[in-house]
C-alpha cells in the first residue's frame, strides 16, 4: 500500500503559500491506518523504547496507540500550562516569535529510553526540542519518528539521533 494516497495535500492552509499535509483521510481508512500503524510499529520497535512520548496534539494520535502496540509506556509533551504538578519546559525558536513544550518532572526514570513520535517534521524545530526536553528531565533518546517527513525542509539535519519516517515528501 502506498500510504501517500491516502494523505492530502491542501493548498494554502494554514496560510497562503503552504501545502498543508493532511492525515485525517489516512487515519479515518480503517485499512490504511493500519497499515501506518504496523510500519511505525516495526521501525520504533528496532530503538528498543521503554517509553514512547507524543507531542501535543497530532502526535498524540500517533504515539499513544503505538505505545500500546508495543508494550511501552506512553507520556505527553504538551504546549505551555496543560500539565498538572511540577513540570520541565523547553523554549524554542519559531520563524516568527518563540514557543514552549512541556514535560511533567517526574515523566521519566533516570536512563528511561524513549522515542519521540510526531505527525510530521517540517522544520525539524518541534523535534529537536522533544528531543533536549527528554534529555534535561534525564531520559536517554534513541530515535524519533513521524510518519511524514517533508524532505525538503531538511528538518532531519537539526536532530542528532536516527530519525525514521514512512512517508517524505520533496516539495
Ligand atoms: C505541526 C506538526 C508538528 C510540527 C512540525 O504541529 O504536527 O508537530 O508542526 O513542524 P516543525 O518541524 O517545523 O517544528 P502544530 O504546531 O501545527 O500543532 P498541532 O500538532 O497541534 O496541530
Ligand atoms: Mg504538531
Amino acid at each position: 500500500m502506498n500510504l501517500k494516497d491516502h494523505i492530502r495535500g491542501i493548498p494554502d492552509f494554514p496560510k497562503p503559500g503552504i501545502l498543508f499535509y493532511d492525515i485525517s483521510t489516512l487515519i479515518r481508512h480503517a485499512d490504511a491506518w493500519q497499515v501506518a500503524m504496523g510500519r511505525l510499529a516495526k521501525v520504533v520497535r528496532a530503538h528498543h523504547p521503554d517509553l514512547l512520548a507524543g507531542v501535543e496534539s497530532r502526535g498524540f494520535i500517533l504515539a499513544a496507540p503505538l505505545a500500546l502496540k508495543l508494550g511501552c509506556g506512553f507520556i505527553m509533551l504538551r504546549k505551555r500550562g496543560k500539565l498538572p504538578g511540577a513540570t520541565v519546559g523547553y523554549d524554542y525558536d519559531l520563524e516568527y516569535g518563540q514557543d514552549r513544550i512541556e514535560i511533567q518532572a517526574d515523566a521519566v526514570q533516570p536512563g528511561q529510553r524513549v522515542v519521540v513520535v510526531d505527525d510530521l517534521l517540517a522544520t525539524g524545530g518541534t523535534m529537536a526540542a522533544g528531543i533536549k526536553l527528554l534529555r534535561k528531565v534525564g531520559a536517554e533518546v534513541p530515535a524519533a519518528a513521524a510518519l511524514i517527513e517533508l524532505a525538503f525542509l531538511k528538518g532531519r539535519d537539526r536532530l542528532d539521533v536516527p530519525f525514521e519516517a514512512l512517508v517524505s515528501y520533496d516539495q
